[in-house]
């Protein structure tokens, strides 16, 4: 057994964990954060994403005892009951979710891709948003919508700071 210490969306844990116990097994079973999804279980699906040290990260990939001082955010950690980020309300005017089982990882890989496309002040085409969420598959939705979630929110986040 390994001790780690864990900051999960702000609450810092120290645990002991065996060292094949992979990080999604320990954000669902030890923090109960449901949101993190397993879908394939091999790096293929994107369901499971979850951001290390503010970077998109499979957790289906990521053995717990490597993350040992680091800083891991989820899905619960995005908007709130009533207060969903604007990816997520997106996401739900532009029809981007079905049944919504891949929608935590799209949401977790897209939000960085979000945030760099406003810094950068620029609207990607679709070629590029296609491309950041090309590790994720859905099986809903025929991806469409989601590139017009992705659009949208880039698009209001530009209105704004062109107003601002
Ligand atoms: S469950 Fe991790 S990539 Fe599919
Ligand atoms: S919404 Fe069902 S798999 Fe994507």
């Amino acid at each position: 057994m390994i001790e780690i210490t864990l900051e999960v969306n702000g609450e810092t844990r120290r645990l002991s964990v065996e060292s094949r116990r992979l990080l999604a097994d320990v954000l669902r079973q030890e923090f109960n954060l449901s949101g993190v999804h397993i879908g394939c279980a091999h790096g293929a699906c994107g369901c499971c994403t979850v951001h290390l040290d503010g970077k998109p990260r499979l957790s289906c990939l990521t053995f717990a005892a490597q993350c040992d001082g680091k800083s891991v955010r989820t899905v619960e950690s995005v908007g709130g009951v009533g207060a969903d980020h604007p990816l997520q309300k997106a996401f739900r005017s532009e029809h981007g979710l079905q049944c919504g089982y891949c929608t935590p990882g799209f949401i977790m890989t897209l939000i960085p891709f979000v945030e760099e496309m406003t810094a950068e002040r620029r609207m990607p085409d679709e070629e590029e948003i296609r491309e950041a969420m090309s590790g994720n598959i859905c099986r809903c939705t025929g991806y469409q919508g989601i590139v017009e979630a992705v659009r949208k929110v880039i698009g209001e986040n530009l209105e704004e700071g062109a107003q601002a």
